[in-house]
């Protein structure tokens, strides 16, 4: 049978942060609450020159830069964050990279599900003609109502992933878990840039989803939980990960406790949520700090409020063990906000009908130069 998985991934994110112990010191939280309780120490905040174009198209040029366009006949763009409810963003990063016109574009969208939905998909166009690649990219700002619960669980990020034969990061195996149930648990009405959410309901239909996703992968011929090395889960905030963890030991019966857990949290405890891109930065901050990996399996639980989830697996190939965490360098080198100035972007909102020229502040290679005649303008800096 043709290997098919993931050849590369890179990431990318803002120019701004917010620490969550300035956001602490501000509304009288104990700091505990974000650091402990939610296993946050930061979120990314977007410039008014950035968003998910610019951070996919940013983590995309890396990625085609180390290995080329050949192949590349599809670009899948996943987000819970779209732009517009008719045009993909990934036609702007189309044209930010100088793809040629022979490549096809669109957007997948069911909430942080989407960027596994794009893998997927993208695993089924390499295994019909396995001389494509297939570019997905995973990008999104999470954005809940300022002192509202979620507030602190922010965050944005975009993956870049190259899906193909012969992969030299991940092997993707056949058989998945999926899970899918119709539940208000959050969702971001047309109208609204800000998430409506049920916090305590979000936390069952995920872990409910989880054991769902868990049982159909072992009726589908998955793996033994114990014939799995590394488990990463979609992390809205990374104690997520521990309480999923928690309940997959007390439903299969083996406990785990928190093994295992650290690696893949790095980069998520500083990104903050990254919806469609978090399971994947929990993927990638696995290979870039740990180098024993190779021959392993590493169990992957994507979760789409809403909901769509699906659990899947995959062995590391030998590429993984020279993977460097370059990422953390990225992560250090966000500008950090004040609390009044992150008030001030998070209030800002463009009216779709008036020309805008957006301020110059991000230092990436792409940006969200503003609004004309409607339409959105973006530049290579
Ligand atoms: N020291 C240490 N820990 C503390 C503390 C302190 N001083 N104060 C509180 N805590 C702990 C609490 O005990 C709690 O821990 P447990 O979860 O282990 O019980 C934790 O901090 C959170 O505190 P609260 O229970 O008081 O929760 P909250 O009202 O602040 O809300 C939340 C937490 C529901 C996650 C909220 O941040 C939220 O709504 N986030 C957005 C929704 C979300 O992320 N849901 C996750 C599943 S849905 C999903 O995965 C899709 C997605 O990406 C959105």
């Amino acid at each position: 049978m043709t290997s098919i998985g993931i050849h590369d991934i890179e990431l990318a994110t803002t120019h701004h942060l917010l620490d969550l112990g300035t956001l602490a010191e501000t509304t009288g939280v104990d700091p505990a609450k974000y650091r402990l309780g939610l296993g946050q120490d930061e979120f990314s905040v977007p410039a008014a020159d950035e968003d998910i174009v610019t951070m996919g198209a940013t983590a995309a040029l890396a990625l085609l830069d180390r290995n080329g366009l050949d192949g590349v006949r599809t670009l899948l763009f996943a987000t819970e964050s779209g732009l517009d409810h008719s045009k993909a963003a990934g036609v702007f990063v189309h044209k930010l990279l100088g793809l040629p016109p022979q490549v096809r574009v669109a957007e997948i969208k069911q909430a942080c599900y989407g960027g596994t939905a794009a893998i997927q998909a993208a695993v089924g166009i390499v295994q019909r003609n396995p001389n494509e690649r297939v570019l997905v990219i995973a990008s999104d700002i999470a954005r809940y109502a300022l002192d509202s619960p979620g507030e602190p669980t922010q965050g944005a990020g975009a993956a870049a992933i190259l899906i193909g034969v012969d992969p030299a990061l991940v092997e993707i195996e056949p058989a998945s878990g999926l899970f899918s149930a119709d539940v208000d648990d959050f969702w971001r009405p047309n109208d609204s840039s800000t998430a409506i959410v049920d916090g305590a309901l979000s936390i069952s239909a995920y872990l409910d989803a989880m054991t769902g996703a868990w049982d159909d992968l072992a009726a589908h011929g998955g793996p033994a939980f114990t014939e799995i090395d590394r488990l990463v889960y979609h992390q809205p905030y990374t104690k997520m990960a521990r309480k999923a963890q928690a309940r997959l030991g007390e439903h299969t019966g083996v406990d785990l406790g928190d093994d295992g857990l650290v690696p893949g949290a790095i980069y998520n405890r500083r990104l903050g949520n990254a919806y469609t891109a978090s399971l994947y930065a929990g993927v990638a901050s696995v290979l870039d700090h740990e180098r024993d990996l190779v021959g392993k399996r590493l169990g992957m639980f994507s979760y789409g409020s809403g909901s769509v989830s699906e659990f899947l697996t995959g062995v590391v190939q030998p590429a993984a063990a020279s993977r460097s965490d370059h990422f953390t360098s990225v992560l250090d080198a966000r500008v950090p906000l004040s609390v009044p100035e992150y008030r001030e972007l998070h209030a800002r909102e463009l009216p779709s009908n008036v020309d805008v020229e957006t301020p110059r502040v991000t230092e990436a290679p792409f940006r969200f130069a503003g609004l004309r005649g409607s339409a959105r303008r973006y530049e290579r800096r």
